[in-house]
């Protein structure tokens, strides 16, 4: 990869159902037999939560072959009140091109435009194998849980990142995750009803 190979620019309205395929290839049995994040995203496009500024294309040769999407969401605080923070995802590149750094720089342009627009802190669920080579460490040791999980629950999945140094200290609490990401087993059966068949596989690494 070479990074004047690609640009990285805003979403455009003509475009969306194209994103759509190209999250639905990425996300296709990685993480359970299918996937929703193609309907997650159709559906945060139209939340107030959605940042329109951090809706990214990464486009290569004329031809998509990466996204970023970004929302905003709260920590609860333990000492009360709440902590503006921002949440990635979906991410994602073509699978013909994982592996060659076009990740790491779109997580990169995103997380820089995100400082730029003055957001404290990036949280979100994911691999530390990739977010950690972008400087993202556990969340829980900033003293941030996961919502709806018990104390002694497996938290490593949950990552966080200050966009502006300090941003988390002293903001122990609990993360929300946008009402958007909230899909049911149905609308996601729906939605993808109108992109063309695609076989659902069982397969090792899985979560669900
Ligand atoms: C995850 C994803 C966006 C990463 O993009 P990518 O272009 O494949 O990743 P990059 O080549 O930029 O990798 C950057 C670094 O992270 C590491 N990395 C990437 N994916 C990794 C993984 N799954 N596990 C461990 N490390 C990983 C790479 O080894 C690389 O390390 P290096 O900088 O030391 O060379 C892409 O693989 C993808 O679309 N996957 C399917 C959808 C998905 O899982 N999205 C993320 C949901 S949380």
């Amino acid at each position: 990869m070479n990074k004047n190979d690609c640009i990285i620019r805003l979403e455009r309205k003509e475009e969306q159902r194209e994103v759509e395929m190209l999250v639905r290839e990425a996300f296709w049995n990685v993480y359970r037999p299918g996937c929703s994040e193609h309907c997650v995203l159709h559906a945060l496009r139209d939340d107030p939560a959605f940042v329109r500024e951090l809706d990214l294309v990464m486009e290569k040769e004329g031809r998509l072959i990466g996204q970023s999407v970004s929302a905003r969401t709260v920590i609860e605080l333990d000492g009360g009140g709440e902590l503006p923070v921002l949440t990635i995802g979906p991410i994602c590149i073509d699978p013909a091109l994982q592996g060659k750094g076009y990740g790491k720089l779109l997580l990169g342009r995103s997380l820089e435009l995100s400082a730029e627009l003055g957001y404290g802190a990036v949280l979100l669920e994911g691999n530390i194998g990739f977010y950690g080579k972008s400087g993202f460490v556990y969340a829980r040791s900033f003293g941030v849980r996961y919502h709806d999980m018990p104390e002694e629950a497996d938290q490593s999945f949950f990552l966080c990142r200050e966009l502006i140094p300090g941003y988390l200290s002293g903001a122990e609490g609990v993360y929300q995750t946008p009402r958007a990401y909230y899909i049911s087993e149905e609308e996601a059966e729906e939605f993808d009803r109108a992109f063309p068949p695609k076989e659902k596989l069982r397969l090792p690494g899985q979560l669900v």
